[in-house]
């Protein structure tokens, strides 16, 4: 269906007009800058009164969707409808599932049953070890370059768990170099600073992604390692609570229950380390870590925050409001990057060709947040109550609506 969205802000990592976008057959047909272009001929129109913002769809690398095996924290129709009004079209799954994702046949399951859900692109990562074991290797990665794929994962990951054993690490590692992956490392083992110094020393030729940075110390040798290695591929993420909150915060609520979450919240001084990192590109990419539970196990001390709905209005609020980034730097780390780490084609921008993944958002609109009203299953978020800037207003997903505040 052909869907003409006119007079909106048209803004991305690259452009910044006003101006129309047209959409047809799931693609961005055309961009018409400085141009109210007429009401057409029967489509859908949208008209964003030389106001609102359209941008592309975000890409989030990192969101924990629970099954197979923990529906009762999340299942794939509530994440998906969570990430649809938070604005994200594509999504990376984690392999912490129950059994974990360790192989193509799972993967392929679930991303068949997401598709078919259709909502969001969803692209479930694989893990480096067998059940997540940290012993061998995953079957995916052990059964090497020779084995026919259907799926490529665009990470391999064993988030939610380091790998202790350095030799191991390193073996998978080369093995994911070897099939052209990037891997997403969970840097805990011996504490985030020497778990993220041990991945950049290991000295393998693999792209590496850091998952959510939140110390000051990583935020200092991931910029080492950038300023003395400008060609290197090591990639980086924060997440919205990490930039916006701190240790108070999570005692607030419990440290041990409704505040915790791995990494944890930690000081001032690192809170504003990584809002540095994020302004000089030391990190790329913002990442929500998705992490939803029921309110049992958040009792029982299970880490993590339910992310994919608060997140553009906590990244709007900190660094656009409050710290000055530009928009389009914002939708940089939120889209561009992260669609160009995981090599997502026809995403990341809005130019015409590309997939009709769009987001249309009212930056001025101030709400209330309420996790009561998520449309995740896990509704436990520090941000309850605060009153944030930006909302979306529209998400479409391949030509289609999706999500409509
Ligand atoms: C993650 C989860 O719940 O799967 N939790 C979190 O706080 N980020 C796993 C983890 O990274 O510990």
């Amino acid at each position: 269906m052909k869907i003409i969205f006119r007079n909106f802000r048209v803004i991305d990592a690259f452009t910044d007009v006003t101006g129309s976008v047209i959409v047809d057959g799931g693609r961005i047909v055309d961009v018409v800058p400085d141009a109210v272009v007429p009401h057409g001929d029967g489509g859908l129109v949208f008209d964003g009164c030389g106001r609102l913002v359209l941008t592309s769809g975000f890409v989030d690398m990192h969101a924990h969707f629970r099954e197979p095996g923990s529906s009762g924290k999340e299942t794939l129709e509530s994440a998906s409808l969570a990430a649809a009004r938070g604005g994200y079209t594509s999504v990376v799954c984690m392999a912490n599932t129950s059994p974990p994702v360790d192989n193509e046949a799972a993967a392929i399951s679930i991303k068949r049953r997401a598709d078919a859900i259709g909502l969001i692109s969803l692209y479930p990562a694989i893990s480096l070890t067998e059940g997540m074991n940290g012993k061998k290797l995953s079957p995916y990665l052990a059964a090497g370059r020779s084995a026919v794929r259907t799926y490529s994962p665009p990470l391999l990951s064993e988030d939610g768990r380091d790998v202790a054993d350095e030799g191991l690490l390193r073996t998978a590692l080369r093995a994911a170099a070897e099939g052209g992956h990037t891997v997403s490392c969970h840097c805990d083992f011996g504490g985030e600073d020497a778990a993220v110094k041990r991945v950049l020393e290991l000295g393998v030729d693999c792209r590496i992604h850091i998952a959510h940075v939140s110390a000051k110390g990583a935020v200092n040798l991931l910029r080492d390692h950038k300023s003395h290695a400008p060609e290197s591929p090591v990639t980086a993420e924060a997440t919205p609570h990490h930039i916006a909150l701190t240790r108070g915060d999570a005692e607030a609520s419990g440290a041990e229950t409704f505040g915790k979450v791995a990494p944890p919240l930690r000081s001032e001084e690192h809170r504003l380390e990584l809002i540095e990192g994020l302004r000089d590109g030391v990190i790329d990419v913002i990442a929500t870590d998705h992490a939803p539970h029921t309110t049992d196990d958040k009792l029982n001390g299970a880490p993590g925050f339910s992310g994919l709905e608060t997140a553009f209005a906590v990244c709007y609020t900190t660094l656009v409001k409050r710290y000055n980034f530009s928009l389009q730097k914002l939708f940089s780390l939120l889209s561009a990057e992260p669609a160009r780490i995981l090599g997502l084609s026809g995403c990341g921008a809005i130019a015409a060709g590309n997939n009709a993944d769009i987001v249309v958002l009212d930056t001025e609109r101030e709400t209330v947040i309420d996790g009561d009203t998520f449309a995740s299953r896990g509704k436990n978020t520090l941000f309850s109550g605060r009153k944030l800037y930006g909302s979306v207003v529209l998400t479409l997903h391949d030509g289609r609506v999706v999500y409509q505040a």
